[in-house]
């Protein structure tokens, strides 16, 4: 599966993609990630990308033509074309695994500033957002969107750690311990101990629906 994200901080997306499981994915080539400068495809002179609102107000706004160039330049026939913006459409598992499905070429562009110039939008397939609150940079949801994603292919996690994972049928993970035994007289439960799997199989079952009804209700409904 092959990622272009499109940002001003490339160095932000370097940082997170060269560690631990996505950087193992990357060298075992199932993940191909591409970090594009949208600096680099600005016409103008100093790297100008950013100019003032029209009509007044705070803050720069991004530029058509660099952000559009550099979507251009990475764009194929298959790829889908994706805004980080906080009026997207919110981001959760149903949709990453729906992106998986639909394409194996994804583009995610970075905002930065007061956001997009909203030309913009008629160069992409949709806006995604992380969430009801304001980022100063499109850079952690890409890389939200991207890891999350990244989850669904085959080869990047463990079969089996994808099975038992929180959501999946709409339930959160039964809960897990590790060594020691008591931790300050809190205990693992005994049946964990028991070395009985079927038994054991049947109280995680039981634990997600626990956890769920107690801490996300919601999910039930
Ligand atoms: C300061 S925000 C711009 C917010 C914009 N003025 C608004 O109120 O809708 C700068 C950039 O951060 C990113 N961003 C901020 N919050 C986000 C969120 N919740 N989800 C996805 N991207 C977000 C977007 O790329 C956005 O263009």
């Amino acid at each position: 599966m092959r990622f272009d994200i499109l940002t001003l901080f490339p160095s932000i997306i370097e940082s997170y993609i060269n560690e631990s499981i996505i950087k193992r994915a990357k060298d075992k080539k199932i993940l191909e990630i591409n970090i594009i400068n949208i600096r680099d495809f600005t016409l103008l002179k100093n790297g100008q990308v950013d100019d003032t609102p029209f009509g007044g107000g705070s803050g720069m706004v991004l530029m058509c033509e660099p952000v559009v160039r550099a979507i251009e330049k990475v764009r194929d026939d298959d790829a889908l074309v994706y805004l980080l913006s906080p009026q997207g459409q919110v981001f959760n598992d149903n949709l990453a695994k729906k992106m998986v499905n639909t394409s194996k070429h994804i583009i995610l562009v970075c905002g930065h500033y007061e956001g997009f110039d909203e030309r913009i939008l008629n160069f992409v397939d949709g806006e995604i957002s992380i969430g009801d609150y304001v980022l100063t940079g499109g850079e952690l949801p890409a890389l939200v969107v991207l890891d999350a994603i990244s989850r669904f292919i085959p080869g990047v996690i463990k079969e089996e750690s994808f099975l038992n994972e929180s959501f999946k049928d709409n339930l959160l993970d039964y809960p897990v311990y590790t060594k020691p035994r008591d931790f300050r007289g809190f205990k693992v439960p005994d049946i964990l101990l028991s070395g009985d799997h079927a038994k054991i199989a049947k109280y995680r079952e039981e634990e997600k629906l626990r956890v769920t009804k107690e801490k996300r209700p919601d999910l039930l409904k």
